[in-house]
């Protein structure tokens, strides 16, 4: 059973495929994408030891030759170090142009794969199976690949759409509570940002969500792959509509910041607390009713996500640091602070201009030291 829906990009248009049992039909899917009858798989440990057999026994099925590169989980191997390693090993298996790369992980697999395929003899082409809820839903889709360096996350990278996305829901059942939750909050945001009706819907189906109950999971996943995939359509490389998808998103990166970026606060842990800082920062502004804002972080805190700072870590941030970080963010442009924020639920907006000055209080008054 599986739904496939469409990115409109024209000469780069693909298919992203959602449904049960993917794995074992991804080798005759991939197969008419491939020149030379071989893909180079590129996975992390944790993923191949639970699902690599599975993968590989598909695509040789389908008579493609199928050599893998497992790399070491976490985030530290989005690094330059961890592309020089996986473009070596790519080499050294003597991928050529006709050959493609299919990124199976979650999204640190995605990202790095995705930009080795950018940039690896000026470019080859993959595919994106992705094996997180956050992956699924955000990250495998629309062509956003990059490493991490010392000075910030996802500076370094590229657009290059993939060619297929294999959203298999059965691989999910192996993921963490807490990862689920993580990926959850990406969920909860196409709701907030667009469509309300879906917010809704989540507000009361939640629970089953996040117990994997499988037409709950089918909804979610299926709802917010099309509106990702409708809003890439429309502005791929972020020139206006797509910065909607960062909701939640400076607060988020200035606390991902502040707490290492690490196993202290996973990302989407800490696009959940942004994103109801969002909603409460546009209320303190007259933009949205405190009423909404109280209502999106009630969703988020039902999930089991943080909202709040002192949700985040017991210490206190400073506000000077968190907004230092948020002037750092790549969307910031000539040193002015760019947010998503609301009029509503399901009604975001860029609000490009904002006052430095203005989210120093209201981090104040959210606890923050000054
Ligand atoms: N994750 C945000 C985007 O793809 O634009």
């Amino acid at each position: 059973m599986s739904r496939s829906i469409p990115v409109g990009l024209g000469a780069r248009a693909y298919e992203v495929v959602v449904g049960r049992g993917l794995l074992d039909e991804a080798g005759t899917r991939i197969a008419p994408f491939v020149k030379r009858k071989r893909v180079a798989v590129v996975s992390d440990e944790t993923v191949w030891a639970l699902h690599g057999a599975r993968l590989t026994r598909s695509l040789e099925a389908a008579g493609l030759a199928a050599p893998a590169v497992v790399v070491p989980p976490g985030e530290q191997t989005k690094s330059f170090e961890g592309l020089a390693d996986l473009s070596d090993r790519l080499l050294a298996l003597e991928l050529d142009r006709g050959d493609l790369i299919v990124a199976f992980g979650g999204g640190v697999v995605g990202d790095l794969a995705g930009f080795a395929a950018a940039i690896y003899k000026r470019g080859i082409d993959f595919v994106q199976i992705p094996t997180t809820l956050l992956a699924q839903v955000d990250s495998s889709v629309g062509g956003k690949t990059a490493i991490d360096t010392p000075r910030g996350k996802n500076l370094i990278g590229a657009f290059h759409q993939p060619r297929l996305v294999l959203a298999d829901l059965d691989v999910l059942s192996t993921l963490s509570d807490r990862e689920m939750r993580a990926g959850y909050a990406e969920v909860v945001k196409y709701g907030l940002l667009g469509d309300y009706a879906f917010f809704e819907w989540l507000e009361t189906n939640s629970g089953e969500v996040l117990a994997r109950e499988p037409q709950a999971l089918a909804h979610a996943v299926g709802r917010s792959i099309e509106m990702k995939a409708e809003i890439v359509a429309e502005d791929e490389k972020e020139a206006g509509r797509r910065a909607l998808l960062n909701l939640g998103h400076t607060f988020g990166h200035a606390l991902e910041a502040e707490t290492g970026y690490g196993e202290a606060l996973l990302h989407g842990e800490a696009v959940a607390a942004g994103m109801a800082l969002a909603f409460r920062f546009s209320a303190s502004q007259g933009l949205c009713t405190g009423q909404d804002a109280a209502r999106a972080s009630a969703a988020i805190a039902k999930a089991g996500l943080p909202t709040t700072l002192a949700d985040v870590a017991p210490r206190a941030f400073g506000a000077d640091p968190l907004v230092r970080h948020m002037a750092q963010d790549k969307k910031a442009e000539g040193g002015r602070l760019t947010f998503i924020l609301a009029r509503a639920l399901g009604e975001a907006f860029v609000a490009r201009d904002v006052d430095a000055g203005a989210i120093k209080t209201f981090l104040a008054a959210e606890g923050a030291t000054p």
